[in-house]
């Protein structure tokens, strides 16, 4: 049994809360001293030590119980979206400093957690395998994918934005957003990945301003053959963008205690596709990858990086009112977003100082997740009753129902199965997600279901991203396939 799985977590049955309580407390304890220590000689105005404050007590316990109707997004059987615990070095960094609310858009604004964001900012670079460049923090990936894209806009000036037809849905609304008119949605292949054939077609018409690539997407997890389209990318030159909002965390996989990448093997849990396309990150120009996503961190935490220091000028912003420190880093001079916390860059840089994105930190608890995707293909593939829609690239797992050779009762019955196993039934045994496809997806990855009416295909979906999936031999994984093979369509 390994600590890093267990230790780090509250637990599905709150196993570690009183270890929590007493960190809770020492930082209390630390926060009481700490401000004392400012002015000493000042008098205190508060002439009773002990208030009490019914109002917050009355509202507060209105308040828990209002809070008990929030989903179990912790519990291994909610397998819906991409939600898990945030990891306890991410409550305890986040607490410490929102004590205090500090604000990292300027220097003055956060010090301590300004150098806290730029650290976890070279920690990124380095698990990313960028290296060199520079980035920060950002409220999440869709964030994170705007300011890349009017970075690129305002630094290239012209071209065509490429993306493929699962990517996600801010890549278009973005291209609206920055008046960028010229976007190009390429086809999928069978594995959800940008069809590369289509991509060089529509280079070879219009001349890119910026491809992005996934690693992987949000419906299905697919990751995008990143070594194919860097070659594509000496013949047409273009900027290279990799949406790894999702994905980016998973190459910690592949990384030594040193961030060296290891050689491929099969207890990586990751096909050598997948494998090498990790390793090709860092042949990117800019990266959007996500703390609060694989990374162990509670939301708000996206964040972008980028190679090119240039980029930078386009976005300097200067304010007569701040960033009054110009010999130090003022993050919001280079950024889109003002205000960010500086708790934020303390959850990370605290949670990543214990479990440090390499394959013996958060790699092994993302090894976890990825090996009950892979359990739970190897048990539709065994099924009677279902079919893989793909072989996961990550923890994303699509299926469907087998029996059906049309698109219309196929549909008509796997919601039959999703309204027992979802967030629409009252006290469903698990909770699973749906994963919409366009009739053109449907007949690139099923050309053999007939759909005469042209209707969407809908398929059952499980994001694995908790790893308590798979401990105990696979318990949960096994639980939610014996629920599927019992539940009843008719
Ligand atoms: C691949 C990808 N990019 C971008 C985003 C947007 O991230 P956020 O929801 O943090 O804005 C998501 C969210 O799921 C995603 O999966």
């Amino acid at each position: 049994m390994s600590e890093n799985l267990y230790s780090n977590f509250i637990g599905a049955k709150a196993e570690n809360i009183e270890m929590l309580k007493e960190f809770i407390l020492q930082i209390l304890d630390h926060q009481k001293e700490w401000r004392k220590s400012f002015y000493v000689y000042d008098k205190s105005l508060y002439d009773e030590k002990n208030f009490t404050n019914e109002k917050i007590q009355n509202e507060l316990d209105k308040f828990l119980i209002r809070a008990e109707k929030n989903l179990p997004y912790f519990h291994p059987r909610y397998s819906a979206q991409m939600l898990k615990d945030p990891a306890i070095p991410t409550i305890l960094g986040y607490l410490t400093f929102m004590l205090s609310n500090p604000n990292n858009h300027a220097y003055e604004g956060g010090p301590v957690t300004t150098e806290m964001e730029m650290e976890v900012t070279e920690l990124m670079l380095k698990m990313t395998g960028l290296k060199t460049g520079w980035g920060h923090l950002a409220s999440g990936g869709s964030l994170a994918n705007l300011e890349a894209l009017w970075a690129c806009r305002d630094f290239y000036k012209d071209g065509t934005v490429y993306f493929s037809s699962v990517s996600h849905y801010s890549w278009k609304r973005i291209c609206k957003i920055l008046n960028i008119p010229n976007y190009k949605e390429i086809n999928i292949d069978k594995f959800f990945s940008i069809d590369l054939n289509h991509l060089e077609d529509e280079l070879k018409k219009n001349k890119a301003l910026m491809v992005m690539a996934n690693l992987g997407s949000t419906g299905a997890g697919s990751v995008d053959d990143i070594e194919s389209i860097l070659k594509l990318k000496e013949k047409y030159e273009f900027h290279l963008h990799i949406d790894a909002a999702y994905g980016g965390f998973v190459r910690s996989i592949i990384l030594d205690n040193d961030y060296n990448e290891i050689n491929f093997s099969n207890d990586l849990f990751v096909s050598e596709f997948v494998y090498s396309q990790l390793k090709a990150l860092k042949d990117a120009d800019s990266i959007t990858i996500d703390p609060h996503k694989q990374g162990l961190i509670s939301y708000g935490a996206g964040a972008v990086l980028y190679k090119n220091e240039e980029l930078r000028q386009v976005m300097l912003n200067t304010a007569p009112y701040t960033y009054h420190k110009l010999d130090k880093p003022n993050i919001g001079m280079f950024s889109l977003e003002g205000s960010r916390p500086g708790a934020m860059a303390a959850a990370c840089y605290l949670t990543y100082q214990v479990i440090p994105p390499n394959k013996n930190g958060l790699g092994e608890i993302i090894s976890s997740s990825l090996a009950s995707a892979k359990k739970f293909y190897e048990l539709i593939s065994q099924s009677e009753k279902y079919l893989n829609l793909y072989s996961p690239n990550l923890d994303i797992n699509c299926f469907y129902l087998k029996k059906y050779s049309d698109v219309k009762t196929h549909n008509e019955a796997i919601i039959k199965i999703y309204n027992q196993l979802s967030v629409e039934a009252a006290e469903p045994e698990f909770i699973l997600s749906k994963f919409v496809i366009s009739p053109e997806q449907t007949e690139r990855v099923l050309p053999n279901l007939k759909n005469e009416e042209r209707e969407n295909f809908i398929a059952l979906r499980t994001v694995f991203m908790k790893h308590w999936g798979s401990l105990d031999d696979f318990y949960y994984v096994n639980k939610l396939f014996e629920t599927l093979s019992d539940v009843i369509t008719d």
